[in-house]
């Protein structure tokens, strides 16, 4: 059957990317001279890596961020350096070192694992050290921290470019546990200084730390690794200082338009007994696609433009509105389940705070179903 005959998708993201590197170039200018590592791990947080990585790369991004190997692979053909920010493991190193990936160094055995697969292939191996300062979660602990890197430094097939570390809590601007991570890691720069080891990329910042920390983005830092913020103002503790804009907004149809009488139930769990007759709506979008179940009952959509309160259950792929306030509304209208714009706009940040969630996890439940389209 001719490709012009398969029907369009029922839900769609519609991606900016006007407005993506609009949002990018004002992070570069808010760190600047610090250079901006683009983090487009997880499908560029969902919204589509290879669109958003080309759009960036025309902007002018210098490299990428990634959290595992395939994504570092897909990224490879733009030439730009690409970085794995997480760990490694010693069956990865062939083909990411051949690649020629940036590596991160979370211990000397990792060191020891790239410097084989380096003298292997009789490559150098670009490497960023990693330092857990009070992650928790990967790297070099700070008490071996001078020692594991001077002894890294030796192996003649690393070639030891970077030095970073990650916060668990930039999110809250004057934070204390922040400040003493910032300051073990200049500590640190410290020392190699006084064992005569420089490493030229030196980063600690991520969105939240580049706004409510912004000695991140400053001497001796000369990187920031931005991810959510090139997306929106997602910041969820309000210390955001950049004017972004949302890039994304998540539509559907309305499939079906009714008048149910007093008294009707309305989904599953009949959470939802209608008090008068009502004009009632359902859309063609559920939590399979993306919209979380903590909506039921509580959040709305867009249609022409009005929003239209959610009623009773969210299932797997329909959502039932109320469609009193648009009266004209008719089968086929297109529905802004997330975004639009003005005062009526559906943030993500309104999604995360019903869901109780932060805006990472919404981005990255727009499911596969959800067409992805670049405007
Ligand atoms: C090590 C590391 N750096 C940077 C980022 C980007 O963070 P954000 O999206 O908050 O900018 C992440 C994302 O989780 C990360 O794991």
């Amino acid at each position: 059957m001719p490709a012009s005959f398969s029907p369009p998708r029922r839900v769609w993201v519609e991606v900016d990317l006007a407005t993506l590197c609009a949002n990018y170039r004002k992070i570069v200018d808010a760190v600047k001279p610090a250079c901006v590592m683009a983090v487009l791990k997880a499908n560029a947080y969902g919204l589509g890596v290879q669109p958003i990585a080309a759009a960036l790369a025309k902007s002018g991004v210098e490299r990428f961020g990634v959290a595992e190997p395939h994504e570092a692979l897909a990224l490879s053909p733009l030439s730009l350096p690409v970085q794995i920010l997480g760990s490694i493991l010693p069956d990865e190193l062939p083909a990411m070192v051949a690649a020629d990936v940036v590596l991160p160094v979370t211990d000397l055995r990792a060191a020891q694992w790239i410097q084989d697969e380096g003298a292997r292939q009789n490559r150098r191996v670009k490497v960023h050290f990693k330092i857990d300062t009070g992650m928790g979660r990967l790297g070099i602990l700070l008490p071996e921290a001078r020692k594991t890197i001077n002894q890294a430094v030796r192996l003649p097939n690393l070639d030891p470019e970077g030095i970073y570390s990650h916060f668990p809590m930039a999110c809250r601007a004057g934070e204390a546990y922040t400040q003493q991570q910032i300051d073990a890691f200049l500590a640190l720069l410290h020392d190699l200084k006084a064992d005569d080891i420089s490493i030229p990329l030196r980063h600690m910042a991520n969105s939240d730390a580049s706004c409510n920390f912004p000695q991140t983005a400053k001497v001796p830092f000369n990187l920031v690794r931005t991810g959510i913020d090139l997306h929106g103002p997602f910041d969820t503790e309000g210390g955001g200082t950049l004017p972004l804009r949302q890039v994304l907004t998540l539509k559907t149809r309305l499939i079906s338009v009714r008048h149910l009488p007093t008294g009707m139930s309305i989904g599953y769990g009949l959470t939802h007994r209608l008090a008068c007759e009502t004009s009632v709506g359902t859309i063609s979008a559920g939590y399979a696609d993306g919209l979380p179940l903590a909506l039921s009952n509580r959040g709305h959509v867009l249609i022409r433009g009005v929003p239209c309160p959610i009623l009773g259950r969210i299932s797997m792929d329909y959502t039932t509105v109320a469609l009193d306030q648009v009266p004209d509304a008719a089968v086929g209208d297109e529905v802004i389940c997330l975004g639009g714009e003005g005062p009526q706009a559906i943030s993500v940040k309104d999604w995360a705070s019903l869901k109780g969630t932060h805006p990472y996890e919404i981005l990255c439940s727009i499911s596969n179903r959800v067409e992805r389209r670049y405007v």
